[in-house]
C-alpha cells in the first residue's frame, strides 16, 4: 500500500448503522391521520404545510423519485450545502442522510433544520470518530487533515478542510506542496485524488458499502453487453482506481469514461448525446438523469447499488416532518463553530 499512498489507517469500527424499522417508520404506522390519507392527499398536505411552515425542501440525488419530484431543490452534497447556506426560508427540511442535515444546520444556525427520519445514517460517515481523528493528528503533527463531507459534525470539528466528491481534487490541489496531507474517510476517493493531483496522501481505509461493491468486473461485464455506451462513475466506487489505470494502459476508452459527483452526473446527462450510458453509483441517480435526457438510455452498472439510508425518507415521513416539525437537527457549540470553519474552507473551492 505504501507504494500508492504514504500510509493507511484501518478504521476501528466497520459496522454499518443498521436500518431495520426506524422510530419514524413505527410512528407513521401508528398515525391514524397519515394512514387514512392517499398518496395524492399527502402530496396536497405537503404543498399546504411547506407554505405554512415557510420551509424549503432540499433533496439529494439518491432520494426516491417522489421525494425528488416534490423538493424545491435536488442536488449533490456541495450544491445542497450551498442551498442551505443561501436560503431565506425559516426552515429547511432535508431529505438526505444525517450528516448532510447536520452540515445544513452548521451553515444555517438561525434556521430550523428538520430531517424526516433521523436514523438515515451513512456507512462511510460511521467509519471515523472524532477520537480516532485526534489520535491520527497526534501521529502527524503539522499535517493538514482533509475530510470528505461524509463525516459527523464531531469529525468535521477536528479537521482543517472538508470537501465533497465534486471539489475534492481542487481542495487538495490548493494545499501547499510541502504540507503532509491526511485524507479521510473514503479510501477509493483518496486514491482518485492522488491520481488526479499527483500528491501522495495518508489514507483512511473507510468505504461506502454501496460504492465499494461496484467492482472492475461489473464494468467489464456491462461494457461487453453495451459496447457503445458511455460510462459515468462516482469516485467512491471500488473500481475507480483500477478503471483509471486501465484507461492509462489503453484498455478502457478515456473519451467514454467520466468520473463525476452526483451533480456532475446530472450535468453530464443534460449535455449527453450518447445513445446509452452505464451509471456506476447508487441507483436513485437514474431518476434525475432519465428526466433530464429522455433520449439517452441510462443503465445502472449494478442494479442492487441501493443506499438504504437514503431510501428511508418517504412521502408520509416528509408530511409528518412538516406537520410535527420532526426531527430537529442541532449541532451544539463549540462543535458547530469548529466544523463551520472546515466547511467554509470547502465552500471556497467551488
Ligand atoms: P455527492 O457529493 O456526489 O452527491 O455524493 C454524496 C454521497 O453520499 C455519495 O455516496
Ligand atoms: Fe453514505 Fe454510501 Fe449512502 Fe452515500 S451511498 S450516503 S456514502 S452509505
Amino acid at each position: 500500500m505504501s507504494e500508492i499512498s504514504l500510509s493507511t489507517v484501518e478504521p476501528e469500527n466497520r459496522e454499518r448503522p443498521v436500518i431495520l424499522k426506524t422510530e419514524a417508520t413505527r410512528a407513521i404506522e401508528a398515525d391514524a391521520e397519515i394512514q387514512a390519507l392517499s398518496h395524492d392527499e399527502l402530496i396536497e398536505g405537503i404543498q399546504r404545510l411547506r407554505k405554512e411552515r415557510d420551509a424549503v425542501i432540499l433533496a439529494h440525488n439518491y432520494e426516491i423519485g417522489p421525494i425528488q419530484d416534490i423538493a424545491d431543490f435536488v442536488g449533490d452534497s456541495l450544491q445542497l450545502s450551498q442551498q442551505a447556506a443561501a436560503t431565506n426560508a425559516s426552515r429547511i427540511v432535508f431529505c438526505g442522510v444525517y450528516f448532510m442535515a447536520e452540515t445544513a444546520a452548521i451553515l444555517s444556525p438561525d434556521k430550523q433544520v428538520l430531517i424526516p427520519d433521523n436514523e438515515a445514517g451513512c456507512s462511510l460517515a460511521a467509519m471515523a470518530t472524532a477520537a480516532e481523528v485526534r489520535r491520527w493528528r497526534e501521529k502527524h503533527p503539522g499535517a493538514i487533515i482533509v475530510a470528505y463531507v461524509n463525516t459527523s459534525a464531531e469529525v468535521k470539528a477536528e479537521v482543517d478542510y472538508c470537501c465533497t466528491s465534486s471539489n475534492a481534487v481542487k481542495v487538495v490541489a490548493s494545499i501547499p506542496a510541502d504540507k503532509e496531507i491526511l485524507f479521510l474517510p473514503d479510501f477509493f476517493l483518496g486514491l482518485y485524488i492522488q491520481r488526479m493531483t499527483g500528491r501522495k496522501l495518508h489514507l483512511w481505509m473507510g468505504e461506502c458499502h454501496v460504492h465499494a461493491g461496484i467492482r472492475p468486473d461489473d464494468i467489464h461485464t456491462m461494457w461487453k453487453k453495451y459496447p457503445e455506451a458511455d460510462l459515468v462513475l462516482h469516485p467512491e466506487c471500488g473500481c475507480v482506481s483500477q478503471c483509471m489505470l486501465s484507461i492509462a494502459d489503453g484498455d478502457l476508452p478515456a473519451e467514454k469514461t467520466h468520473v463525476l459527483s452526483t451533480g456532475g452526473m446530472v450535468q453530464y446527462a443534460k449535455n449527453s448525446t450518447a445513445k446509452a450510458t452505464l451509471v456506476g453509483t447508487e441507483v436513485g441517480m437514474l431518476h434525475r438523469m432519465r428526466k433530464e435526457n429522455p433520449n439517452t438510455e441510462f443503465i445502472p452498472l449494478k442494479r442492487d447499488a441501493i443506499c438504504e439510508y437514503m431510501k428511508t425518507i418517504t412521502i408520509p415521513k416528509l408530511y409528518r416532518s412538516l406537520r410535527d416539525l420532526t426531527y430537529e437537527v442541532r449541532v451544539p457549540e463549540p462543535t458547530a463553530t469548529r466544523a463551520r470553519a472546515a466547511i467554509e474552507r470547502m465552500m471556497q473551492h467551488l
